[in-house]
């Protein structure tokens, strides 16, 4: 498979009316910035606020786009499951970053292009990942001792950001990363972070611009478009045949499948690389900012891994048996929801909560407004992994825990990266005591994800 003109996507066309660009005055990521940024420490409670004043589908005009915000489960279910087909996918704004993946596909070929990667996502061949999950943390901890040596003080999500991508190209494409994670991931930062595109905005509405040429994006965006050729071009690490890389790989030759081109192949590396990688990483970053609060927690983790794994690597059987650590990782996911709504655009009319919807209305389904309602959580600002323990998480309401999604479109990586995660946090924590150092609680920054405003800034002690 050869590598393709990496700054092509400049010219594709888009839909009328389609955002570019995340900061582009159509996008509604730059729309709900208008309405997440009123509260600066945590700008979901201005719609959590809304939700309560409002009830459960909130129709709001924002610059002639209808926006409706849902923050019930069973509307959930409904644009999710119930009607499923009726509401597609939305990423303008995104094109740059996820080119035509699988994940902005609709319709029969979206499933045609899901079909032949999901094997790679069976919970079978987690146990084939876990030497190499294992390799990435034992890397990780190599950093880490450097951080404890040195007393200095750094960014969390930077650190699980690059394990998470190590870990997907050791597990998933039998490579060592041939890029650099620091200065690639910051420039998908400075892509994604919508304010950051005003300057662009202004000056298209003044007439003077329509493609992106903001320096920093533009730039940014083309390192970007520099990665999958380099994971396609650098050396196996063991010649596995069972990757994914193999499997799309394989997509390419299948002369039945001709939509999925050497194009879909680079654009299905990008997603991984992207959404199999900060999500993963702010879970595992979050995780630690709780638990370093949280001193308790931390020891049980501890016991736990010491218990279960003891001095040996550990193995699937043991991920199964880490059930306070996967806890952890799970009420870390309700509290922070990567994926804090989703998004839909309504193709025909519809009603909701006896609400019309119109065929072109942005929907959001707010899975953090529902992570945090106490009709569903007692105590819902409360870190209790014990949530998840037992019988207990079988008495919660159905859609009311979506961090990774809902129905047919659900999350092709979450039990994967539930393994990831909940493998580092146990390993990491017996070498490590990660102290929290920044402000608390840590401010939020919603956009696509939610992130940590400001970052999560840490200083690493080794215990002995
Ligand atoms: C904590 C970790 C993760 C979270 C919270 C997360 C969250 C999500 C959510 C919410 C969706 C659905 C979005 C929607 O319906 O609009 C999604 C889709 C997706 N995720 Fe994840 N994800 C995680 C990890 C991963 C991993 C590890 C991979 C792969 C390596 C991955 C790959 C994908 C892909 C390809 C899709 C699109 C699926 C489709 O459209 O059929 N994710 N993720």
């Amino acid at each position: 498979m050869t590598a393709q003109p990496l700054l092509r996507e400049t010219s594709t066309p888009t839909t009328a009316g389609a955002a570019q660009g995340l900061g582009d005055e159509n996008s509604i990521w730059f729309k709900l910035t208008a309405l997440t940024r009123a509260e600066t420490d945590n700008p979901m409670t201005i719609l959590m606020q809304m939700a309560e004043r409002y009830g459960p589908v909130i129709p709001v005009n924002m610059a002639n786009q209808r926006i409706v915000i849902l923050t019930e489960p069973e509307d959930f279910k409904h644009v999710l499951v119930t009607k499923a087909d009726s509401y597609v996918k939305y990423f303008d704004g995104l094109k740059p970053i996820f080119g035509k993946s699988m994940i902005t596909n609709d319709g029969a070929l979206w499933q045609k292009i899901r079909m032949p990667q999901q094997p790679a996502f069976h919970p079978d061949m987690f146990a084939e990942y876990i030497p190499y999950f294992n390799a990435a943390i034992r890397s990780k901890m190599e950093i880490w001792a450097d951080y404890a040596r040195t007393g200095e003080t750094f960014e969390m999500v930077e650190q699980t950001w690059t394990l998470a991508a190590d870990m997907i190209c050791k597990a998933l494409f039998d490579r060592d990363m041939p890029f650099n994670p620091h200065f690639v991931f910051k420039c998908v930062k400075i892509y994604t972070d919508v304010m950051n595109h005003k300057e662009i905005r202004l000056k298209r509405q003044a007439g003077e611009l329509f493609e992106v040429t903001d320096e920093d994006a533009a730039k940014a965006v083309e390192a970007w478009w520099s990665v999958p050729p380099a994971v396609i071009g650098a050396d196996p690490r063991e010649q596995r045949e069972r990757t994914l890389l193999k499997l799309i790989e394989a997509a390419v030759k299948d002369p039945k499948f001709p939509e999925f081109d050497e194009q879909q192949a680079i654009d299905e590396i990008k997603q991984y690389l992207w959404a199999g990688t900060e999500t993963t990483a702010l879970t595992l970053a979050w995780s630690l900012y709780e638990v370093s609060r949280n001193p308790e927690a931390a020891d049980r983790i501890r016991r736990e891994g010491e218990e279960v794994v003891g001095d040996r690597e550990p193995t699937a059987a043991d991920y199964s048996a880490l059930a306070y650590t996967r806890a952890v990782i799970q009420e870390t996911m309700r509290l922070y929801p990567p994926v804090w709504g989703l998004i839909r655009v309504a193709s025909e009319p519809d009603v909701i909560g006896g609400k019309e919807i119109h065929p072109g209305d942005r929907v959001v389904i707010f899975a953090y407004g529902a992570h945090h309602n106490a009709r569903f959580w007692e105590d819902p600002e409360a870190f209790r992994p014990e949530r998840w323990m037992g019988g207990a998480a079988k008495k919660q309401v159905k859609y009311s825990y979506l961090p990774f999604g809902g129905g047919k479109r659900s999350c092709i990586g979450g039990a994967m990266s539930q393994v990831e995660n909940t493998l580092a946090l146990s390993q990491l924590l017996r070498r490590f005591r990660p102290e929290y150092v920044g402000p608390v609680p840590a401010g939020i920054n919603a956009t696509v994800t939610l992130t940590p405003k400001g970052g999560l800034m840490f200083k690493m002690h080794e215990l002995s």
